[in-house]
């Protein structure tokens, strides 16, 4: 049995952060599935497909040249790790997102990074859809104010151009359609473990999935 630990949950929730400090902590792979549908939702902006046609985007989800290594993301060789961080190719992932063709092309590519050592996959359907027979799942959530605060405080230290009350306004309404989507919709797996990370530090809510970590994987962490 390869081990998997799957962080499922809404944007701001400092999932991703939180899936990369364990995945160094384990030593497994991490699976970051909110980069693979901005890098398909950057293509396609730049392809200028219709975003909300999945006869237009599927055939390029299925073709899709994305890899990833040490904390880089690439599309067609290029580096394009700062390029999907913005609130556009945001937006951008959540509607290419929607489409359940396109999120059936891109399962397979998922499930193939569940390997030795063990794996760490980050999303919003990891423990509902890609891998349902995960022994450990984690929900995380926060208030959408506390998470849209620390988007904020993520763009202004890249120095990109952030504004608060545009980031809640956004973040609610990408919430709406990720929760209210007819496939993979964003909802915590039955099994899952709930982690409200609102007036929790990062440091704090790692140590709170390492202590499920433990318990689920006995002997696998000290
Ligand atoms: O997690 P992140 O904000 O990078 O994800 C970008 C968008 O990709 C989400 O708003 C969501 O619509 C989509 N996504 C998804 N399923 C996942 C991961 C992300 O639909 N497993």
């Amino acid at each position: 049995m390869i081990p998997l630990v799957t962080i499922d949950g809404p944007s701001g929730t400092g999932k991703g952060t939180i899936a990369d400090l364990l995945a160094e902590r384990l030593g497994w792979h991490v699976l970051d599935s909110g980069a693979l549908y901005r890098v398909l939702g950057l293509a396609a902006t730049r392809h200028g497909l219709a975003l909300d046609d999945p006869e237009a985007v599927t055939p390029l989800a299925e073709t899709l040249a994305v890899s990833f290594g040490r904390g880089r993301v690439f599309l067609d060789g290029e580096d394009v790790t700062a390029s999907i961080r913005t609130e556009d190719v945001g937006m951008a992932a959540s509607r290419v997102a929607a489409h359940p063709s396109v999120r059936a092309a891109l399962l397979d590519w998922q499930r193939r990074m569940h390997r030795p050592p063990g794996l760490v996959a980050d999303g919003r359907d990891m423990g509902t859809v890609v891998f349902p027979d995960a022994p450990l799942k984690i929900f995380l959530d926060a208030t959408p104010e506390v998470r849209a605060e620390r988007r904020y405080k993520q763009l202004k230290e890249k120095g990109l151009d952030a504004n608060l009350p545009e980031l809640v306004v956004d973040i609610r309404e990408r919430d709406r359609r990720d929760r209210t989507r007819p496939v993979a919709p964003l909802r915590a797996a039955r099994d899952a473990v709930l982690v409200d990370s609102t007036a929790m530090s990062i440091a704090e809510v790692t140590d709170r999935v390492l202590e499920e970590v433990r318990r689920v994987f006995p002997g696998l962490v000290s």
